[in-house]
């Protein structure tokens, strides 16, 4: 290990997350449908652009999430960019609740894959590679379509969500 490696190392997890949330995100909702045909999302700030040529965007998701399995096997998914008001639905879609989608607007994309209504943005994507980091497995997807609204979006700073219009 070398010495830098070393002295990260001694980082404490209280350490690393403060660090971490110092960096602002946007928020996202990641979907996608199980083997069952039943409908799957989660809520991401991990979320970013990776590659134009081809169109790569990146995403991790923790191994101890319930729909850890069925992401790794899932041929697709989609990403709908939350918009500004839509910080209510960015927490349901963290919490163990029976069915996320019982409620909530969504229309059906390409491979009929779940998009949620109002956000600020929607990428379908295909499942390129996965690859291991630590707790969390990263997802490399290739872009298949995406669609803009004009709309403002949701920022998550510090642990808490804010808009650019209220900063
Ligand atoms: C703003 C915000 C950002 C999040 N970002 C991620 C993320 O990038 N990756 C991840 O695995 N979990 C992230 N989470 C937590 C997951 O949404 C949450 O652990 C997951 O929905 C739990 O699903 P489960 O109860 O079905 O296991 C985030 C939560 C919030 C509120």
């Amino acid at each position: 290990m070398s010495t830098a490696t070393a002295e990260l190392s001694k980082v404490s997890s209280t350490e690393f997350k403060l660090a971490l949330s110092q960096f602002a995100s946007g928020v996202a909702i990641v979907t996608t449908i199980d083997a069952a045909g039943k409908q799957r999302g989660l809520t991401v700030s991990s979320f970013s652009s990776v590659s134009l040529e081809p169109p790569l965007v990146q995403w991790s998701l923790s191994t101890s999430c319930n729909a850890h399995a069925v992401f790794i096997a899932a041929s697709h998914f989609a990403v709908s960019i939350l918009a500004e008001d839509q910080a209510e639905l960015s927490t349901h879609f963290s919490r163990a609740v029976g069915d996320r989608f019982l409620g909530v607007d969504f229309e059906r994309g390409l491979h009929g894959l779940p998009l949620i209504t109002g956000a600020l943005a929607w990428l379908v994507c295909r499942s390129d590679k996965t690859c291991s980091g630590g707790d969390h497995s990263i997802f490399l997807g290739c872009v298949e379509s995406c669609r803009v609204f004009d709309r403002k979006p949701l920022l998550h700073w510090r642990s808490r969500y804010s808009a650019i219009s209220a900063l």
